[in-house]
């Protein structure tokens, strides 16, 4: 065997063992480098009588051009190889459920908020928040409800301790206080809705001393009845998931609204199921009105120049009809059974276009 058969056989068999790409590159550089052995041996053919070099020269080339092509089928093989490898480790079971075993569900309450917030985001409402602890000027007096005015006493109002002054912090008995710290804060026009937690002495079947409202507040220079009307209109068919289904305002008192309304839903019970949208009886859920003109001026609002509607309703109720909970006091008990039943799935967000309930 020549010496370049030689080189050769060992060269491919250096290649066939490279088995990473920085392997085989180091091949490469000592047989086709500056300084490799092909490359020395092709520097020779200078100093080559023309006879030899007519003989070594397609030789060397020969060799030259069969070590380049092996080196880089040998690349091709090991690139391939890797990616085979990666592809192999790196799979995913893309028909594994994302968290095997979901732990926890989320509250009816959430549930219900998140669902009252994506109907009202929709309509272009903002999302405000207040204190739980409120002073009388919020809560009652700037809502226009007249000092001793009976209706502080029927709000059942958890009153704290006087302070030094006399005044009594409250916990605040409905959401309403925040449409007044937003009224003196914010230049209309306003579109708000205000979600959070009320406080009442109360406690039987439907009542708890802890509730959530979600409020509603509306200003703008020409709002009116219809405006207020229409809203809570598609609010109603919206949360209930209903092609259609009758409203009516009853006339109503509120101090802070002027007229003030209650709106009842059409419904119908079958066995012990409530059903909305059909039926001919009323159901009562939330109370409205149009911003007392007293109250717009308490906000340092012009009556001539600004209107507004606003309504107050009753989360843990509407999620006890909308789902069918029968006792309002089991949604504060902490009963992880209780949960379990009635809570969602973590990853059902409400919204308008993947559904509200599903
Ligand atoms: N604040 C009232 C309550 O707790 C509910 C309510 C009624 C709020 C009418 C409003 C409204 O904004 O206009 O009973």
């Amino acid at each position: 065997m020549s010496d370049i058969e030689q080189l050769e056989k060992d060269l491919l068999a250096k290649i066939g063992a490279a088995d990473t790409g920085a392997a085989l590159e180091e091949v490469r550089v000592a047989a086709l480098g500056k300084k490799g052995v092909v490359s020395e041996r092709m520097k020779t053919l200078g100093k080559m009588s023309p006879e030899e070099r007519k003989e070594m020269g397609p030789a060397l080339n020969g060799l030259k051009t069969r070590i380049a092509d092996a080196i880089e089928t040998k690349k091709t093989e090991l690139e391939a190889a890797a990616l085979d490898a990666r592809l192999a480790s790196e799979k995913v079971d893309v028909t594994l459920p994302v968290r095997p075993e979901p732990k926890g569900k989320i509250h009816p309450v959430s549930q219900v908020t998140e669902e009252i917030i994506a109907i009202f985001s929709a309509m272009g409402f903002d999302v405000a928040e207040g204190p739980d602890i409120e002073d009388d000027f919020h809560n009652f007096t700037a809502l226009n409800f007249p000092p001793d005015h009976p209706a502080r006493e029927m709000h059942d109002t958890f009153f704290f301790e006087p302070k030094e002054d006399g005044e009594r912090m409250v916990l605040r008995t409905h959401t309403s206080p925040v449409q007044i710290r937003t009224m003196m804060n914010e230049k209309p026009p306003i579109r708000i809705i205000i979600p959070g937690r009320t406080f009442r002495c109360d406690s039987d079947q439907t009542h708890t001393p802890m509730f959530h409202q979600v409020e509603g507040l509306v200003i703008d220079k020409e709002t009116h009845m219809g405006h207020l009307k229409g809203t809570l209109q598609a609010f109603v068919k919206t949360f209930f998931e209903l092609d259609d289904v009758k409203t009516r305002f009853r006339p109503h008192f509120f101090p802070f609204t002027e007229p003030s309304a209650e709106m009842d839903v059409q419904y119908e019970r079958v066995g012990n199921e409530v059903r909305f949208g059909q039926g001919d009886k009323w159901m009562e859920i939330l109370g409205c009105g149009m911003v007392h003109p007293n109250v717009l001026r308490n906000c340092g609002l012009d009556p001539d120049e600004y209107q507004g509607f606003a309504f107050g309703m009753g989360v843990d109720r509407l999620a006890m009809l909308k789902y069918g909970i029968p006792d309002l006091r089991d949604f504060f008990a902490a009963d992880a059974r209780w949960l379990e039943h009635y809570g969602f799935d973590a990853a059902d967000q409400p919204s308008l276009w993947a559904g509200l309930s599903k």
